[in-house]
This record gives structure tokens, sequence and C-alpha cells, in this order.
């Protein structure tokens, strides 16, 4: 089986059902269910023996340890972390435990574990590291796409921790000799994506009547990947990525954060028209801008391209299409997130540690 951490999260619990849809190869999924955790994602696992899910956390090394001792996982693959910057910029210090003391500890453990493994299982092992290209700072119009090589300059707590991460990835593999792998992808967006990050956000408040925040002057300029062209990316790392490298992630579909807005605004006026003929452009609000915003990511994705030969199968065109109507389609998912009753699904029908 393989374990993944933080699959209860949006990329993570995209990557489970996906796994599972392809695979009949179990996955362990140990997740701490932070506010981002939501074990509604993965209600279509319910009762299926491939899927076992344990709350806990990537820092606890004892729960750690003991995982990997009774399932024996041929892979690790890390999602869990604190994910979202404005949330960074407010409180630093849970980015700091998870991402930096909890993948150290993860790693810790995972070492010890794949010491202790025969040859044959011991050579086929990976942990995989999924991170962001926020680590590499942030780009003048200009400039080159971000390339695997490009020096780490990240800016946000969330993008320091998520590089120091990294860095402690890339160590343990030099020092001890650990066969990792890390992504480094550009913002994802898609089904299950917690109404917090801007895309989510423009959806539901747009549908609620509520203002649609836009930072600064909107002109900040993003790389975005359907999430299911991120799992398959990852995937295909797995199988075949060169042990101790880094592959870059990407849409090649860099686009203005006004451009996003517009996009969204347009397909709802088309799927979800108001009653009352107006645009839900005329929501759009703009606000007091980020700390410390950056301006402009871009990813080269042509590494995992001519070596595994990955390329994203969505446009942003169809991507963003699928993500309106799946958000249209799932009203009672954004309820419970948004009122938070989807903790209190998780306390009725999972009592214990684990499941099934
Ligand atoms: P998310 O915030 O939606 O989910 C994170 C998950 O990790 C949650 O289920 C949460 O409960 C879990 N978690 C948090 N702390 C934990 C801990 N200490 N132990 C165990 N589980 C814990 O995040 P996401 O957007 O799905 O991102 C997943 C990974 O991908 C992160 O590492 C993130 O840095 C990276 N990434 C995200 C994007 C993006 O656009 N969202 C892009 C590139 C890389
Ligand atoms: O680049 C990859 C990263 O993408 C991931 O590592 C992060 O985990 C993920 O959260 C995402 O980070 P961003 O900060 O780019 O995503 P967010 O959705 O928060 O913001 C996208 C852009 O939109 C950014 O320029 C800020 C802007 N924004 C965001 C919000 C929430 C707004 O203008 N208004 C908003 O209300």
């Amino acid at each position: 089986m393989i374990l993944v951490t933080g699959g209860a999260g949006f990329i993570g619990a995209n990557f489970v059902l996906d796994w599972l849809a392809q695979s009949d190869e179990p996955v362990l999924n140990l997740d701490k269910l932070t506010y981002a955790g939501n074990l509604e994602n993965l209600a279509s696992l319910q009762g299926d023996a491939r899927h076992v899910f344990v709350q806990g956390d990537i820092g606890d090394a004892a729960l750690v340890a003991q995982l990997l001792e009774q399932h024996q996982p041929r892979a690790v693959l890390n999602f869990a972390a604190e994910s979202h910057v404005d949330r960074s910029i407010h409180g630093p210090e849970d980015f700091i435990q998870t991402n930096v003391v909890g993948t150290m500890r993860l790693l810790q453990s995972v070492r010890a574990y794949w010491q202790g493994l025969a040859e044959a299982p011991r050579a086929a092992f990976r942990f995989l590291h999924v991170s962001t290209d926020e680590v590499y700072g942030s780009l003048a119009p200009a400039e080159a796409a971000f390339t695997e090589i490009h020096k780490l300059e990240p800016n946000s707590p969330y993008s320091a921790s998520k590089a120091a991460s990294d860095h402690l990835v890339r160590a343990w593999h030099h020092t001890y000799g650990l066969p990792v792998l890390t992504t480094n992808c550009s913002n994802n967006y898609g089904p299950l994506h917690f109404p917090e990050k801007l895309i989510p956000l423009l959806i539901v408040n747009a549908l609620a009547g509520k203002p649609l925040p836009v930072y600064g002057d909107g002109l900040q300029v993003r790389d975005w990947l359907y999430v299911k062209d991120h799992c398959s990316a990852i995937r295909r790392v797995l199988e075949a990525g060169r042990v101790g490298e880094i592959y870059n992630v990407g849409g090649w579909n860099e686009k203005p954060n006004i451009e996003i807005v517009h996009t969204v605004c347009a397909l709802l006026d088309e799927l979800r028209p108001n009653g009352d003929g107006t645009h839900y452009k005329t929501q759009i609000n703009y606000v007091q801008d980020r700390p410390g915003h950056d301006r402009r990511y871009a990813i080269d994705a042509s590494k995992i391209e001519r070596e595994l030969g990955w390329k994203p199968a969505e446009t942003f065109e169809t991507g963003i299409r699928k993500t309106v109507q799946w958000y249209l389609a799932n009203p009672d998912w954004v309820a419970h997130v948004q009122s938070g009753a989807y903790r209190e699904w998780v306390q009725t029908q999972y009592s214990g540690h684990e499941t099934p």
C-alpha cells in the first residue's frame, strides 16, 4: 500500500479518489483533520476496504512509526501542510509546526522504517514530497518562468515554511540516502477546494450575493492547474521520477487574478443567471492588498514533460467550467464546510481513529 498524508484536504482527497479509481493498491490516509481536512471529501470511499483512514499528526513520531510498521507501505506521499498564505500572515506558528517540524519528524520516522526494510523493498521505496512554486519567490513581468534550479526566495511565512521543508527533504536524501522525490506545483483549482482560496471563494460569494474581494489592483499573475492534472503528475513522478530530483508541475496557463474573476463571473452568468438580469461582475470589490503579495508566479514544466512524458490534460477553459459546474452541483458540500457541520458528520460517522 501507499501512505498518503493530508489526504482529507483539497489535493490529497482528489489524489486518493483518483488513485483508487485507477488502482486496487490500498491507501493509508493519515490526516490531522484541521479546519481544512474534511472526511466528507472521501464519503464515496465509505466501506471501501482499500482506504484506511487514521486521524493523526505527521509530527506524532510514535503514531507514524506504528502505522509504518503495521502497514508496510512501499511509498509515503506527503501532502499534509498548512496551506493558506493569508492565514500564515495572521499566525505563522502552525505553519512552522506542521510544515517544518512535522515534515522533519515524518522524515525521521520514515527513515527509521526505510532503513529496517529488506533489500528489495528498501530499493523500491520512495518518499514523495508535495510542494509549491511559491518557494521560488516572485517574478518580474518579463522574467523567465521558474525552473527546478531557480533559487529559493520565499516571501511569505507559508512559502518560507514550505521552502524549509523542501530543504529538509533534500538533506535527508543527501545525508541519509532516503529515496526522495519533490514536486513543486503552481496554483491548483477544481472540486473540493476549500472556499478560503480565490476560485472557490469567488463562486460561493457570487452565488450568495456577497462581494468578490480582489486584492490590490488584481493584476498579480498565477499559473493555474486543474487539480486532477496535479494528481496525474504526482502519480507519474512516483512511478518513474529519478530519485533525489525535483519536478516542477504547472499548467502553462498564466493569468492575472482579475481575468480569473471575470471568467468565473461570466460562467456563472451562463450557468446560473441572476433572476433580475444583473451580472455577477457587479459584485467585484477591490480591497486592501495582501502584505508582501507576490506579483507573479510562472512554472516551466518542461522537465517533467521531457523526462516523464507528463502534460496537463485540461485547458483552463475546460477545467474552470468543470469546477464551476461542480460547485453548482454540490451546494450541500459548500454549506457543510461553511457551517462546520462536517465536523459533526465526522463525529457521527467515525467515533474511533480508524475506518472502516
Ligand atoms: P489543504 O489545506 O486543503 O489540506 C491540507 C490537509 O493536511 C488537510 O486535510 C489537513 O487536515 C492536513 N494536515 C494539516 N496539518 C497536518 C498535520 N500536522 N498532520 C497531518 N495532517 C495535517 O491543502 P492543499 O491545497 O490540498 O495542499 C496540499 C499540499 O499541496 C500542501 O503541501 C501544499 O503546500 C501543496 N500545494 C498546494 C497547492 C494549491 O494550489 N492548493 C499548489 C501547490 C502545492
Ligand atoms: O502557487 C501555489 C500556491 O497557490 C499554493 O502553494 C498555496 O497552498 C495555495 O493556497 C495557492 O496560494 P495563493 O496565495 O496563490 O492562492 P489564493 O487562492 O489564496 O490566492 C490566489 C491569488 O488571488 C493571489 O494573488 C491572492 C488573490 N486573492 C486571494 C483571495 C483569497 C484575492 O485577490 N482575493 C482573495 O479574496
